[in-house]
Parts: structure tokens; C-alpha cells; sequence
């Protein structure tokens, strides 16, 4: 067992550089609004990253993602006009690309003005739809155009399928703390049988010894495939029902994504949980998950949409509780092996942080297969 004043203590970094905690990932794509949200003329407002957005979609139904802020005054534009192309400040009419940002037009100049409107730009981020969402690439925080030496934005994550038909949800719960804390509470192991005690689930008399191997993947760690907790209802029941035995693989992959498979014979269930900071003190969890069990008869749909607000709901409210005492403390201690995911997570932010600002290949904080041992 060991203590930590801080959650990371990064051997052998630097001592100037941030060890990231509390930062937030610039770089990345991020969920910003639901596909459903984004519709019509419509101007949707969305926060990423203490970033106002303001979001659309063109007459060709691509959606869009401007900083919700004019270059002129600062005037929000989504209290303005879109015609399906530009949209329109509601202050002085200036008038931006949708997708660029670039001035188009300012009603105020005379026809012999020497000013070039074009050379204006409101912020733009990359914006793409996967798995329902709407996404947005938070380049950085004035949402400035990719300098050309800079590469092109990875393509917007995608929930993996393994089958041509399947069904699709979403859940969605905002988190009252920072994104850290958000995204140890989802890898964190120990509060399982605490705070999702349930008679179809798990109780505390159920807490038993666990050894689960993890692998380094890009960007990320992998809880190898393994059979799935044998203490769990739902896992036992997806085994009646299939007749195969289960494996279920875990990935947590940087900036904030937890992808889980669960596969039996033909049948497979795909999940992936987003924790997305809005502000430094609020993120929001996006669940996605598809499957092609049993699809004709509602039981897998049943455990989302019914056991699944009720998970969610436990961890909101502890976080909720949670945030009573870090309004008071924010150290945190990192025990031993139930612990170790959360490490890694501080350790592999810390090291893209670092690749980011020298320009070197990430330093991998997880150097192989490793076996982590603990309770739950
Ligand atoms: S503030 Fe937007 S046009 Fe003036
Ligand atoms: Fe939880």
C-alpha cells in the first residue's frame, strides 16, 4: 500500500511539466450534442471543454460546430439566423461559413471598403456523426484552422459491430466533478459491491478475489479477454440464453473512452462509455451499446434501458456526494492493484501531455501483459 500527496507521482518526469491532472485533452474528439438534437434550421448549443459551440446542420444534413462566440463583439451566434449555408450574427449580420467559419459577409461596409471580410474567421471545429452523436475535434480552445505542417484530424471513434443487424441505445448522466474524477469512478473496480449492490447483481457478501490481465494497446490499456464475472446475474443469464460461454474484453483508450465487448458464439454486445468534460467541474457520461442478442425478444434491451439508468443513477449520486468532500480535500490515495487503472490512467495522460510538448512518440506508462490482483 502506498499514499500519494498527488495522484501521480511520475517518476523520472520533468518537475515543470503538469502531470495533467485536471487538464483537459485538447487533440481529440469529443461527443458533443446526440444526432437527434442537431436537426433543421436549427441552432443547437453545446459546451466541450469550457468551449461554447454552437452546432448545425447544412442544407445537405453534414453537421457543423462554430465557437459559439462572433470575432466581431463576441456576440453569441446561436442566437443568430442559419440559411442552411452561413449563419448569421444577430448583432450586426455579420455572416460565417458553417463550416469554415470564414466571414462571408458584413452588411456595415460600403461597397469601396478596403477591409477583406475573408480574412475574418469565427472558430471551427472538425465535426463529424458516428453511433448517434454528433462529435466535434477539439483542436484547441479558439477552435483555430490546422496550421498545413499540421496532420488531418484521426477519423471520429466509432462503436465497433460484429454483425450486419442490431439494436442500438443510449443513456446519458451529467457528473457533478472533474473529468478525472469522472473517468477513475468508470475503471474503478472496489466500489462495485458498495454501490451497485443489487439482489440480481452483486452484494458486498459477494466481494471475492479477482486477477484480470491487462496489455497495453495504442493510446490505451486492455483488460484481456476473459470470462466475464462469474458473480453476475446478467452475465450468467446472457449464458443461459446463448448456450456459449462468454468473454467480455475491456479497453479504456485516452482521452475518455471505455469500450467493453462481451462475445458468445455468434452473438455479441459492444458498449462504449464517454466521459466528457464540459467545465473543469461538470462532464457529462455518453453509453452507446449494440447487440445482436436475441434481438426479437427484449431482454438485453430490458437490462439497458431499465438496470442500466439504475447503474448509472448509483454513480452519479456517490459522485454527487463525492463532490461534498473534494469542495474540501483534493488529495487522493491510490491503493495497491484496484487502484493500478486509475494510476495508469494519470500516468498514460501525463505521458501524451509530454509527447505533446516535446514532439517525441508517446513513452507507454504500461510496459506489457501485467496481472492486477484485487478484491470485489
Ligand atoms: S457581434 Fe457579431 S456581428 Fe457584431
Ligand atoms: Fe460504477
Amino acid at each position: 500500500m502506498y499514499y500519494d500527496k498527488r495522484p501521480l507521482m511520475n517518476e523520472g518526469a520533468p518537475a515543470k511539466p503538469t502531470n495533467g491532472t485536471g487538464e483537459m485533452l485538447w487533440g481529440f474528439w469529443y461527443p458533443a450534442l446526440r444526432s437527434s438534437e442537431v436537426h433543421g434550421r436549427k441552432l443547437a448549443r453545446a459546451t466541450l471543454l469550457e468551449v461554447p459551440l454552437v452546432l448545425g446542420r447544412d442544407s445537405a444534413g453534414k453537421p457543423f460546430a462554430l465557437r459559439d462566440i462572433c470575432p466581431h463583439r463576441a456576440f453569441p451566434l446561436s442566437f443568430g439566423q442559419f440559411d442552411g449555408a452561413s449563419v448569421e450574427c444577430a448583432y450586426h449580420g455579420w455572416q460565417f461559413d458553417a463550416h469554415t467559419g470564414q466571414c462571408r459577409h458584413i452588411p456595415s461596409l460600403t461597397a469601396d471598403s478596403k477591409l477583406k471580410c475573408e480574412r475574418i474567421y469565427a472558430g471551427a471545429f472538425p465535426c463529424a456523426e458516428r453511433d448517434g452523436y454528433v462529435w466535434a475535434f477539439m483542436s484547441n480552445s479558439e477552435g483555430r484552422a490546422a496550421a498545413a505542417n499540421e496532420p488531418a484530424p484521426p477519423p471520429a471513434p466509432e462503436l465497433p459491430t460484429f454483425s450486419e443487424h442490431y439494436k442500438i441505445a443510449h443513456l446519458a448522466a451529467d457528473l457533478p466533478c472533474s473529468v478525472d474524477h469522472g473517468i477513475i469512478g468508470l475503471m474503478d473496480p472496489a466500489h462495485g459491491p458498495f454501490v451497485h449492490q443489487a439482489w440480481w447483481w452483486r452484494s458486498r457478501r459477494s466481494i471475492r478475489d479477482k486477477a484480470k490481465q491487462f496489455e497495453p494497446i495504442p493510446n490505451g490499456f486492455r483488460m484481456s479477454p476473459h470470462a466475464p464475472s462469474a458473480n453476475s446475474a446478467p452475465y450468467k443469464l446472457l449464458k443461459f440464453i446463448t448456450g456459449e460461454p462468454a468473454t467480455t474484453t475491456i479497453d479504456f483508450v485516452l482521452p475518455n473512452q471505455r469500450f467493453e465487448q462481451i462475445r458468445a458464439g455468434k452473438y455479441w454486445l459492444s458498449s462504449r462509455t464517454t466521459v466528457t468534460p464540459i467545465r473543469r467541474d461538470l462532464c457529462r457520461l455518453d453509453f452507446v451499446a449494440a447487440w445482436n442478442i436475441l434481438p426479437w425478444f427484449p431482454i438485453v434491451s430490458f437490462i439497458i434501458h431499465v438496470l442500466g439508468p439504475r447503474f448509472i443513477r448509483q454513480d452519479t449520486e456517490v459522485i454527487e456526494k463525492q463532490s461534498l468532500g473534494l469542495e474540501h480535500e483534493d488529495r487522493m490515495m491510490l491503493v495497491d492493484d484496484a487502484d493500478r487503472q486509475a494510476r495508469w490512467y494519470f500516468e498514460l495522460k501525463a505521458a501524451h501531455l509530454e509527447s505533446q510538448r516535446t514532439g517525441q512518440p508517446m513513452r507507454h506508462p504500461v510496459a506489457g501483459p501485467v496481472t492486477l490482483r484485487w478484491r470485489s
